[in-house]
């Protein structure tokens, strides 16, 4: 029980990681509060970790809009009246060559990916601050730091969060720590459109030859958040089975 007593705001919770965090957290005694779009799937999420007799409540909010993120702030501190801990992890992007996706994707991709922590960042830090602690969790990716075709949005978003990470360090040390995850490849919602032998060939390029299961990023999430890492600011930590650790030999990206 590392995070008892706990309230932890988690954005995308209504799958892939977001989903497996929420669930840890309040496996390990936090209040979660636990925002997507898709309400559909953010309230069975919050019933669910109910029925394991858990505390969650679900908000729905676009991370992608200031309105949005500022109600969803405050909405969190109306429920749990503090805010302990952050996870800025929603994200959903345009896939394609710079020419094949169109600014209307690259400016909603920026928004959703990479602004909307900032957002976040805005209305909660300074609270954290006032009331004397806090722990910000940021979801990158390993696209932060490889080259990837197809992904020139996001990997500018997750570029960017990795420098964000270590301005927003900067700004609130020594009261609030900030760290992010850069995963690599993690079978999640994001990949609806991804096949069964192409998942396969994604596992083998990995040195663990495996692909990453939602709960292998949120137990780094758990360790973030809690008083484990107490030590760590600024820091961005991979969670890829070494994907991004080796030279790849073949053909591909
Ligand atoms: N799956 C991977 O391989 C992988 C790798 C590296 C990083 N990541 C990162 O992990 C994080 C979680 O992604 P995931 O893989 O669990 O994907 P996912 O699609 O399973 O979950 C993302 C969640 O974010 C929500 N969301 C999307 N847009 C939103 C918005 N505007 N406002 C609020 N909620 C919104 C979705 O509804 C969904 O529930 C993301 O930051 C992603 O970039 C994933």
């Amino acid at each position: 029980m590392l995070l008892t007593g706990k309230t932890a705001l988690i954005t995308g919770t209504a799958s892939g990681i977001g989903a497996a965090t929420a669930q840890l957290f309040a496996q390990h005694g936090a209040k979660v509060f636990a925002v997507d779009v898709n309400d559909q799937d953010g309230e069975r999420v919050v019933t669910e970790i109910r029925a394991a007799s858990g505390e969650a409540w679900f908000f729905k909010a676009d991370v992608g809009r200031m309105d949005q993120v500022e109600a969803m702030v405050e909405a969190s501190l109306q429920k749990y009246g503090r805010l302990d801990i952050v996870v800025s992890n929603a994200a959903k992007y345009a896939v394609g060559t710079p020419t094949e996706i169109s600014e209307a994707d690259w400016d909603r991709t920026l928004a959703v990916c990479l602004k909307a922590t900032w957002m976040i960042g805005r209305s909660t830090l300074p609270r954290m601050v006032a009331q004397g602690g806090g722990v910000f969790v940021i979801t990158g990716s390993v696209h932060a730091i490889r080259g990837y075709a197809l992904h020139s949005a996001y990997q500018a978003s997750k570029g960017g969060l990795l420098a964000l990470t270590r301005a927003f360090a900067a700004d609130y040390a020594p009261t609030v720590r900030v760290n992010t995850i850069l995963p690599g490849a993690v079978v999640t919602g994001l990949w609806a459109g991804i096949g069964e032998r192409e998942r396969q060939r994604i596992a083998q390029r990995c040195p663990l030859k495996r692909n990453g299961r939602p709960e292998d990023v949120a137990q780094v999430a758990l360790f973030l958040a809690s008083d484990m890492s107490s030590y760590m600011t600024g820091s961005a930590v991979v969670v890829d089975g070494g994907l991004s650790s080796v030279i790849q030999m073949d053909e591909t990206h």
